[in-house]
């Protein structure tokens, strides 16, 4: 059988395209540092990370993966919620990622939530420069991921076309819903 992309490869690949060297852009969620380390080094030495997270575990592993990788100059970590982007970041963000859920090998309670999902998108978006986007891994396998990825789809939904352009890259013939990517692209 053809091994398809998972969503978080999908979510790399398509963000490749709008990622250049001397963006200003927001790991929201950075967990143990896999996004942050991609984004850090697609924006290079001149460009920036904000790298946010509620969890001092979070901080750690990203700051020694960056160390490791050598890109660490161009990262600031951050330990507060993504609902207060504008206390940290004072110009607009080229982009914005998103892997929702829990720290992988981390504790299961401490979750992203779909108040403060909710809340720190429309910060996000106040804050995003024309031609950037907002990506999303999403996980509705458990019932608070299915009403924190349901709640995202209503939102977008509503938003207006142009500047906002929402798509999905989901799986439909599987017996439980799988993680699945949504992209928000703000026209140039
Ligand atoms: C699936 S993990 C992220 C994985 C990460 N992007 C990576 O590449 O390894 C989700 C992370 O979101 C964090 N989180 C939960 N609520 C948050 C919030 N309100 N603000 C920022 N981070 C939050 C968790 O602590 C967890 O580390």
């Amino acid at each position: 059988m053809n091994k398809m992309l998972r969503a978080t490869e999908v979510a790399h690949v398509l963000s490749s395209t709008f990622l250049h060297e001397g963006q200003k852009v927001i790991d929201a969620t950075c967990g143990n540092g896999n996004d942050t380390l991609f984004l850090a080094e697609r924006v290079g030495a001149t460009g920036k990370v904000y790298a946010f997270d509620v969890q001092e575990q979070a901080l750690a592993e990203t700051r020694k993966l960056l160390s490791e990788r050598q890109q660490l100059d161009r990262v600031e970590l951050i330990r507060d919620s993504h609902e207060n982007f504008a206390r940290y970041v004072d110009s607009a963000v080229d982009a914005i990622i998103y892997n929702l859920g829990y720290l992988p090998g981390g504790q299961k309670e401490i979750t992203t939530n779909t108040a403060s999902t909710l809340y720190s998108l429309q910060e996000g978006m106040k804050i995003l420069a024309d031609g950037g986007f907002i990506s999303i891994v999403a996980y509705p396998g458990h019932p608070q991921g299915e009403q924190e990825a349901n709640e995202i789809e209503k939102l977008l939904r509503g938003l207006p076309a142009p500047p906002w352009y929402v798509l999905t890259y989901k799986r439909l013939n599987s017996l439980k819903p799988s993680p699945y990517l949504i992209f928000i692209k703000k026209q140039d």
